[in-house]
């Protein structure tokens, strides 16, 4: 038992059927391992959709060890990634040998767990530290000694252990979105300068239509349109909310639950492609030529794909 995470070792398959891979994707992961066999620490950075979490798991997954994935949020402490006393045990001794006297002692411990990052740490295992940026740079202080000098400091009441030495095999990746640093908290850069950063941007197209395709079951032809409208809506978009491969997938996903043709002149399919994305425009919904502009370039993009 351990707290802050959850062991992964059941993504292995699932991944492997659902895991698309061509040049675009395999360039990454085979110089995240490498960086990460050499020792280092290797950090996806992108925006949403990007497919940093996927790639961790990926990349992770190939390193051939058990993997820990635990999340950032801005309610972790540095307990829930070290481990903490959960509960008290009571134990109560009487001794009643002279009968005349009762002598009764309370005897309280405490039973440590332990977190994520310490589990990982002792057993050499892989943790992936997803959008780490979103807890508060104090939780995340451990890791410092933990990626520099390999030694975990432990606090008192973790029974007597006080340092533990890093397992040689423990490796960590992570992952964070630049674009959500404004509302949370700064990547340290103590920490971001202990770990090998790559920035992902948008898939190749390949990757993406392939993604599109293998997650909603559509036929190529199709995918490679769908994946053309969201692609097109996205490069021109004049609000920062963009269309992910999300967005691609959940228009694939109807269309083939549908059985519609990806055709301009269907009038059900033109309607999901503008409900899925027109929904990224409305947060901009009380400035009318955002939302005009966005309506008016849907149209343009579904007459050249979808004709
Ligand atoms: N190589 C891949 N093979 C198959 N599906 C993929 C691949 N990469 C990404 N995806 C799919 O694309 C979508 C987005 O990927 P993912 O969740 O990894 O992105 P992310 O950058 O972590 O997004 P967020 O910032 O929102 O957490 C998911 O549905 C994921 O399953
Ligand atoms: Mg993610």
């Amino acid at each position: 038992m351990f707290v802050g995470g959850e062991v992964v070792a059941y993504v292995d398959k699932a991944l492997n059927k659902d895991y698309v891979k061509t040049p675009f994707i395999n360039s990454i992961i085979n110089r995240s391992q490498n960086y990460l066999e050499a020792g280092f620490p290797v950090h996806f950075s992108g925006p949403a959709g990007t497919g940093k979490t996927t790639l961790a798991l990926i990349t992770a997954l190939a390193l051939g060890k058990p993997v820990i994935v635990t999340y950032g949020n801005d309610d972790f402490s540095h307990t829930d990634l070290i481990g903490s006393v959960v509960g008290f045990k009571k134990q109560i001794v009487r001794d009643n040998y002279v009968h005349s006297v009762m002598k009764s002692t309370d005897v309280f411990t405490t039973s440590w767990i332990d977190g994520a990052i310490t589990r990982a740490c002792k057993n050499g295992y892989t943790l992936i530290y997803d959008e780490f940026t979103r807890s508060r740079p104090e939780a995340n202080n451990v890791l410092l000694s933990v990626l520099e000098e390999k030694v975990m400091h432990l606090p008192n009441l973790a029974k007597g252990e006080k340092e533990i030495e890093v397992h040689p095999e423990f490796r960590v990746i992570f992952t964070s979105n630049p674009e959500e640093y404004a509302g949370v908290h700064k990547t340290q850069d103590a920490l971001k300068d202990r770990m090998i950063t790559l920035d992902l941007g948008e898939f190749d197209e390949e990757t993406e239509t392939k993604i599109v395709q293998l997650k909603s079951g559509v036929q190529w032809e199709t995918a490679q349109k769908i994946t053309a409208l969201v692609r097109g809506f996205r490069s021109n978009c004049q609000h920062s909310f963009k269309p992910t491969v999300r967005a691609g997938i959940m228009i694939a996903s109807v269309v083939s639950y549908l059985h519609l043709d990806p055709d301009r002149k269907n009038p059900h399919f033109c309607q999901i492609v503008s409900d899925i994305l027109m929904s990224t425009v409305l947060p901009h919904k009380n400035v009318p030529e955002i939302v005009e502009a966005g309506g008016k370039y849907l149209f343009e993009l579904l007459n050249m794909h979808c004709s």
